[in-house]
């Protein structure tokens, strides 16, 4: 690891795999610079986070604040600039965009059916994926992030399947993916690579607001080459490999972090009683 001080920006870090990618790459030396929103009884839970960094040897600087709103980004990076001021040669070597934040109702529908309106769609569109434009170019404007940094976009293999009430998240998890090739296409002469990661289906938070979130476990239970559910620590896992130099040929792709799960075609599969069970 290099002698400067290296910093994560965790859009998304109080939960899921932001609060666990904050852990794992803590161990690595690098300190936390976090937004995330929460209300008020979410925020014991933050402290807790912060503690269990601090012992880890990091420093943590936290904003509880719409990741979408320009003025607060702004703000935030007004003080990345002058924290990282402090220590010649430090430098932000991974932006995460781990942000859980989109409305969940159909496209369409006949006029009794409550659909997406634009707002709805702008908000999830904006929070879900062009806010990871927004920072990258802010960062990239005052010349924080570092050669050699990751930039990486959590997506979902709903991307490009259809699920019902997932038509602006997919939307957005599609952009996604698009953004991280186009970065790694104009971030390369930095020598920094921007990648997707594909996350298997998860138990947090976000998985629990969306509609047959627990069909969607069973299934990804039964597809699953280990059946087992994808945890927040297996995508940390990944990205502490992603972090070291020796990842950086790793660059414009979508990742699948999900121990297989998505290639698996259910259909031949009989599960017995006793592993319905257990899903
Ligand atoms: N859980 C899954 O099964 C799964 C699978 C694939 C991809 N993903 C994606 O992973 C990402 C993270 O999801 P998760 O499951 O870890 O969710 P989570 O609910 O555990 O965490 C979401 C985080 O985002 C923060 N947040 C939400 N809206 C925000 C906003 N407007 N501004 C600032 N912070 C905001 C929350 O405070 C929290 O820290 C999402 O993009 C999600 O779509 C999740």
């Amino acid at each position: 690891m290099s002698a400067h001080r290296n910093y994560a920006l965790i859009l998304g870090c109080s939960s899921g795999f932001g609060k666990a990618t904050a852990l794992a790459v803590a161990k690595q030396g690098y300190h936390i610079i976090g937004v995330h929103l929460d209300r008020a009884a979410g925020l014991a839970a933050v402290d807790e986070l912060k503690s269990e960094l601090n012992n880890l040897g990091a420093d943590t600087h936290f904003f509880n604040v719409n990741a979408a709103d320009a003025d607060r980004r702004k703000e935030i990076i007004e003080f990345i600039a002058e924290e990282l001021s402090k220590f010649p040669g430090a430098s932000v070597k991974l932006l995460l965009h781990s942000l859980a934040f989109g409305s969940l109702l159909p496209l369409a529908g006949d006029k009794d059916t409550k659909v997406l309106n634009q707002k709805q769609i702008e908000m999830t569109l904006d929070v879900m994926a062009n806010s990871v434009v927004y920072w990258t170019q802010d960062l990239l404007s005052k010349e924080l992030l570092g050669r050699g940094g990751r930039i990486l976009g959590l997506t979902s293999a709903g991307s490009n399947r259809v699920l019902p009430m997932y038509g602006a998240v997919s939307a957005a998890k599609a952009a996604m993916e698009s953004y991280m090739r186009q970065f790694a296409l104009e971030l390369a002469p930095m020598e920094i690579t921007a990648n997707s990661i594909r996350a298997g289906v998860t138990n947090t938070p976000a998985l629990s607001k969306i509609p047959g979130n627990t069909i969607i476990m069973k299934n990804a239970f039964i597809r699953n080459p280990y059946h087992k559910l994808t945890t927040p620590e297996d995508i940390a896992n990944v990205i502490t490999l992603l972090i070291k130099p020796e990842s950086k040929w790793i660059n414009g792709t979508i990742l699948g972090v999900d121990g297989g799960e998505d290639s698996v075609d259910i259909t031949w599969y009989q599960p017995t009683e006793s592993e319905f069970g257990l899903c």
